[in-house]
């Protein structure tokens, strides 16, 4: 018999939250068969890469890594999973001892198994099961805040995006085990907990009936016990009235908005398929500081998209301006093959897509450091995450990053991490805040 229990693993995680999400599932998975985790690659039997495909440059890291892998003494067993694993297969089989489909994580055991009794590399193929991944219990990389995947892929199909592709159509996780698992979370002692999607606001569109994403949110604000929580992507053109009203009235729900736009000039978002015009974008964001003033807000954009010109490059800088985001993700287009966009030249050049990029980046800091300095003097609450060297961080409720420059006796008390202190700001960067607890 082969014994596979008790070896050593490490996990790379690329991509987003899902990705981080999942590879808690991993863990979970793996230690519930005796793996143990290990803090240095070299010391591992299994290096498994959670993999991103929405960007070249991603691909490319995971490419690189696996070569460099491969140059080590006592090289690692290596396995794939993630979104290039659904769609990178063939190559990646050959490069890697395993490629499994984050679906399949309940047969993992079993493939490893396979591979150490055949030594042969290994592709997984998609198999039908009845019961979701998501019932494996997550192995949490933090002991106060969390992140609960609600849904898993999209409908959305904008033109330059792969993760439909990769992750397929949006299917929502029952109710009653998104509230099992945040519950489960809380008596372990949980603060935060993040709902995550690829398109959160548009949860339960694959159900017969309700809940929709407003009632998921209310039927968690009724769980008793305090905690904040924030949800992660929301998409323009499903944030309906009824949930802005239902973050307004939430006393869990935090003031962050990340609500992508991608693009300020209309032409490029239809090219864009986004389902929203800029005056639509602009309407939401004006309904949102109503109704939330002190909410924060960030985006992602794309620049560079195939046919965008200088103009309507500067319908995002003025949309910027208008906006005044606290935070924005910029990325430059990068061609995906098998997206619709993939068939349009991708005729911005390389350098003006890095203009483009710098410009925003500029007006974004230049934004959020006058947003920020406006907070000086006020009293926030920080959920405290860590301590590096002298000093605590945190998040505020508005999801901006805080340290903590108190005297010495709270600095020694470690039992900080993971509390929520109140914090009075002293001074603002432009994505952070700096201030001593007045607790
Ligand atoms: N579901 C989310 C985000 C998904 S991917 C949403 O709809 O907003 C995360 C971000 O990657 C996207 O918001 C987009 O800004 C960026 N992205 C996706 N495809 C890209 C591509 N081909 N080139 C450059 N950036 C891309
Ligand atoms: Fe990609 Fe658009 Fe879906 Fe977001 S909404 S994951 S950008 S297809
Ligand atoms: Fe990347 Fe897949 Fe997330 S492509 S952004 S890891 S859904």
């Amino acid at each position: 018999m082969i014994k596979i229990a008790s070896m050593k693993y490490f996990i790379y995680t690329f991509g987003c939250q899902m990705n981080k999400s999942d590879s808690e599932r991993i863990a979970g998975f793996l230690e519930n068969q005796n793996f143990v985790m290990v803090k240095n690659f070299k010391e591992a039997d299994w290096v498994i890469l959670n993999t991103c495909s929405v960007r070249q440059s991603a691909e490319d890291r995971v490419f690189g890594l696996i070569k460099n892998l491969k140059k080590l003494k006592n090289r690692p067993k290596i396995a794939i999973t993630g979104c290039m694993a659904t769609k990178n297969t063939k190559e990646l089989k050959k490069k890697a001892d395993l490629v499994f489909e984050i679906e399949n994580l309940h047969q993992l055991n079993n493939y490893l198994k396979k591979f150490h009794i055949s030594g042969d590399s290994l592709k997984c193929e998609k198999k039908n099961f009845t019961d979701s991944y998501f019932k494996i219990s997550p192995h949490c990389e933090n002991n106060f805040h969390a992140y609960v995947p609600i849904a898993t892929g999209c409908n959305n199909f904008c033109t330059y995006c792969v993760v439909p592709y990769v992750r397929g159509r949006e299917v929502s996780r029952p109710l009653d085990e998104i509230l099992c698992e945040i519950k489960n979370l809380l008596k372990q002692g949980y603060k935060a907990i993040t709902l995550i999607g690829q398109n959160v606001n548009s949860y339960g569109h694959d159900f017969k009936k309700q809940p929709d994403f407003p009632k998921l949110l209310q039927k968690i604000e009724k769980i008793q016990s305090n905690f904040w929580l924030w949800f992660i992507t929301s998409h323009p053109k499903d944030m309906s009235d009824q949930l802005i009203k239902t973050i307004a009235k939430s006393k869990k729900i935090c003031r962050y908005i990340h609500l992508p736009t991608q693009a300020g000039d209309n032409k490029v978002l239809a090219a864009m398929n986004r389902g929203y015009t800029r005056e639509k974008y602009l309407k939401l964001i004006a309904k949102i500081k109503k109704a939330l003033s002190d909410a924060s807000l960030s985006t992602d954009i794309i620049v560079g998209f195939p046919g965008e010109t200088k103009a309507q490059f500067q319908k995002t800088v003025d949309l910027f301006k208008k906006v005044k985001f606290d935070m924005a993700y910029i990325a430059e287009y990068s061609p995906r093959p098998g997206t619709a966009a993939y068939n349009l030249k991708d005729n911005v050049p390389s350098q003006e897509k890095k203009r483009r990029h710098k410009v925003l980046d500029k007006l974004l800091r230049q934004i959020a450091l006058e947003k920020n300095k406006k907070l000086i003097g006020k009293t926030l609450e920080a959920l405290i995450e860590a301590k590096k060297g002298n000093f605590y961080f945190g998040k505020t409720k508005t999801f901006k990053t805080i340290k903590i420059t108190n005297n010495q006796q709270l600095i020694t008390n470690n039992q900080l991490i993971g509390q929520i202190i109140p914090v009075k700001i002293k001074k603002a960067y432009d994505f952070g805040l700096e201030g001593k607890s007045t607790s």
